[in-house]
């Protein structure tokens, strides 16, 4: 029998990919977005990549009466998988009740409700940023480099979640879950009838490199070239979205179908390898043949020099590993933005 499973913020940029990747393994979704940072079409990209449209419901995760509202419609949700959050590092700074508010009451309410209506697991999307810097030799990081304090709410908002899920769960509760922490989501399906769809001014790099290669940005700033790396640009560890979004998949199966597994779980998810921002650029112009206008700029408050994953536990023990080649990644990225151009909405 299909398994039924709640994708909260289904209609952003990792949780649009993840709902196909769901779909497309055998189980039913029923998305909840309240539309904040994305938009209620992205339900019929879904549909026509696979077929099948999924439920979808406009609901704040805050709105407790709302939430408990979709677990009373769709009796059997038997996961759910927590993407709903505000996202913006430099937004928080400046709001940081908003960020706390939105990231930590949403949590909480769905953690209330799952004893309730016997849903078994909830996988959460943390990131990277709860290691910030580490130091040298916790370099690739592993799950187990230590913690350390945030530099943003935004940042705060997920170790805390993190700490809220693990104390709920020590404390008897009768759930599992999987905390998942990515590196940087980056590219598009490769339909390109879903992608990421920023906002304003984009802050990530690969949306700002796609919009300077197509024209609505004169210029992309690499911030920083003083950095202690090989060519002095900062290093992330840039993963696909298709990629992560099949380790949500993964971890939905391991929490529901396998009572062995320890009742909280933390998997790094990203390739295990760093690039360059400068690499990233300059991999761009090559996998496209589009030429980037673009200059060295000061640093930006709060980057980190250089972080990316040591991935050995999620090839392990979740039996997942990143398998996209970063030229295809980055051609996906920059089709994605012609069918934005192509469809009027960039
Ligand atoms: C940022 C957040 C991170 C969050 C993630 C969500 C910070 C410090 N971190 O990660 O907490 O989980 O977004 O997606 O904000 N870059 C440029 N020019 C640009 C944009 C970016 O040179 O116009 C560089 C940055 O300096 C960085 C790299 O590109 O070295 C990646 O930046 P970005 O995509 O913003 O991600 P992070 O900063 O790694």
């Amino acid at each position: 029998m299909k398994q039924t499973i709640l994708v909260t913020g289904g209609t952003g940029f990792i949780g649009s990919h993840t709902t196909v990747e769901l779909q497309q393994a055998g189980y039913e979704v029923v998305i909840i977005d309240n539309l904040s940072n994305s938009s209620a079409n992205v339900v019929d990209g879904i549909e026509k990549i696979t077929g099948v449209r999924p439920a979808f419901e406009k609901v704040d995760c805050c709105d407790m009466a709302a939430l408990e509202g979709v677990f009373k419609k769709y009796p059997g949700i038997k996961g759910i998988i927590h993407f709903a959050a505000s996202k913006a590092v430099g937004e928080s700074v400046e709001k940081p009740l908003l960020y706390y508010r939105n990231n930590l009451n949403s949590l909480i309410n769905l953690l209330e409700l799952m004893p309730k209506y016997d849903v078994k697991g909830i996988i959460f999307s943390s990131s990277c940023t709860v290691y910030g810097q580490p130091t040298a030799e916790n370099l690739p990081v592993t799950e187990k480099a230590p913690i350390q304090k945030a530099l943003s709410p935004y940042g705060n908002t997920k170790q805390v979640n993190e700490e809220i899920i693990q104390d709920y769960i020590h404390s008897g509760a009768p759930i599992k879950s999987i905390i998942l922490r990515y590196f940087n989501p980056i590219g598009a399906h490769p339909s390109a009838l879903i992608g990421e769809l920023p906002n304003g001014v984009p802050m990530n790099l690969i949306p700002f490199v796609t919009q300077t290669a197509i024209g609505i940005r004169k210029q992309l700033k690499i911030f920083g070239n003083d950095y202690d790396t090989p060519d002095g640009t900062c290093i992330r560890d840039y993963i696909y979205v298709v990629d992560l979004a099949k380790a949500h998949v993964k971890a939905m199966e391991r929490v529901l179908d396998k009572p062995e597994t320890d009742a909280v779980e933390v998997f790094n998810i990203g390739t295990g390898r760093g690039l360059s921002t400068l690499e990233v650029v300059e991999g761009f112009e090559k996998a496209t043949g589009v030429k980037l206008n673009w200059e060295f700029a000061p640093r930006r408050e709060g980057d980190i020099e250089k972080v990316w994953g040591n991935v050995d536990k999620a090839n392990k023990e979740l039996g997942w590993k990143a398998e996209a080649n970063i030229d295809d990644v980055l051609r996906s990225a920059w089709k994605w933005q012609l069918k934005l151009r192509e469809d009027g909405i960039q």
